[in-house]
């Protein structure tokens, strides 16, 4: 089966103003994402994650290499049929209510408008808004709006949901209603392509992992392979006298082994090799 997108060698260069110079914001990226996944794309501000999803979703030409959603070029508008997207710092119309902001763009995605109503109804109860779905937008509080924000990017009931840093600005509750309802969409059968700098979220629901650092792909792999400290076995005992744990480590010992408390998270492995590249330059 197709994957639901294939990226392959991307390039992408920005010219810099008044000068010959160009800013590689991606170097040679490959990465696959399958269907029906849940795919964390991470790396440190400006390693060129945003600039990865904007040549996904046809936003932005590749300089080099090639990009395929469900097999089409993203060049090509129809490879944007059945994707939802929710850009970082996204900007609604103030005027409008919720509700008259989600039938818009619902509109814009050839959404009926006999069905219209009863799904943003759903919509909106969906992300926790059904309250203020006849408030205006510009009244919305910072979290309000990437709620709105994501209910506008599952309008057209999309395939592929590209969400660029959905908890931001969301309070604890929120961001962890935003994490049930990305496993919902992925219970749904949905691919789902996540840019987070919650990095606890990500380690929780993503199948796959990709970690980016100036443009660069750093590591890429399930969260248990990138996560697992290689050559090392644990035995997890809970509760053990100090006795018995001396005694263990000595047998241990006896073995040439070495009995620690091994225990790296995603964030750990983030924040090691972001700090990796900060020393290389
Ligand atoms: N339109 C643009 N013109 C010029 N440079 C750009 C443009 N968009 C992004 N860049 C540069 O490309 C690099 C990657 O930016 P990008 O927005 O992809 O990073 P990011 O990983 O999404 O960061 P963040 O975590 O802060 O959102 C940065 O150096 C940025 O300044
Ligand atoms: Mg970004």
């Amino acid at each position: 089966m197709t994957p639901a997108i294939a990226i392959e060698g991307l390039i992408k260069d920005f010219r810099i103003p008044a000068s010959k110079a160009r800013l590689r914001a991606v170097d040679n990226l490959s990465l696959t994402v399958e269907r029906g996944s849940i795919y964390g794309l991470l790396g440190p501000n400006g390693s060129g994650k945003s600039t990865t999803i904007k040549v996904v979703l046809g936003l932005l030409k590749a300089s080099g290499g090639t990009c395929e959603v469900f097999g089409k070029s993203s060049e090509d508008a129809s490879a944007r049929m059945g994707v939802g997207y929710l850009p970082e710092a996204p900007y609604f119309q103030r005027f409008l209510t919720g509700r008259e902001l989600l039938e818009y763009f619902g509109c814009l995605s050839g959404l009926e408008r006999s069905g219209a109503s009863k799904r943003i109804d759903q919509l909106l109860e969906k992300v926790g808004l059904e309250d203020a779905g006849d408030r205006r937008v510009g009244s919305y509080s910072k979290g309000m709006l990437q709620r709105i924000g994501l209910a506008q990017a599952l309008i057209a009931d999309p395939e592929l949901l590209i969400l660029d840093e959905p908890t931001a600005g969301v309070d604890p509750i929120g961001a962890a209603d935003i994490t049930s309802l990305i496993i919902e969409l992925k219970a749904e059968g949905k691919t789902i392509l996540l840019c987070s700098h919650l990095l606890s979220q990500v380690e929780a629901i993503c199948d796959r992992v990709a970690i980016m650092g100036r443009g660069r792909l750093l590591r890429e792999g399930t969260v248990a392979s990138l996560t697992e400290n290689a050559g090392q076995d644990s035995i997890r005992v809970d509760g053990l006298s100090k006795e018995t744990r001396n005694s263990i480590e000595s047998l241990a010992k006896e073995q040439g082994a070495r009995v620690s408390t091994p225990s790296r998270s995603l964030e750990d492995l983030f924040l090691e090799l972001a700090r990796d590249q900060g020393d290389e330059s």
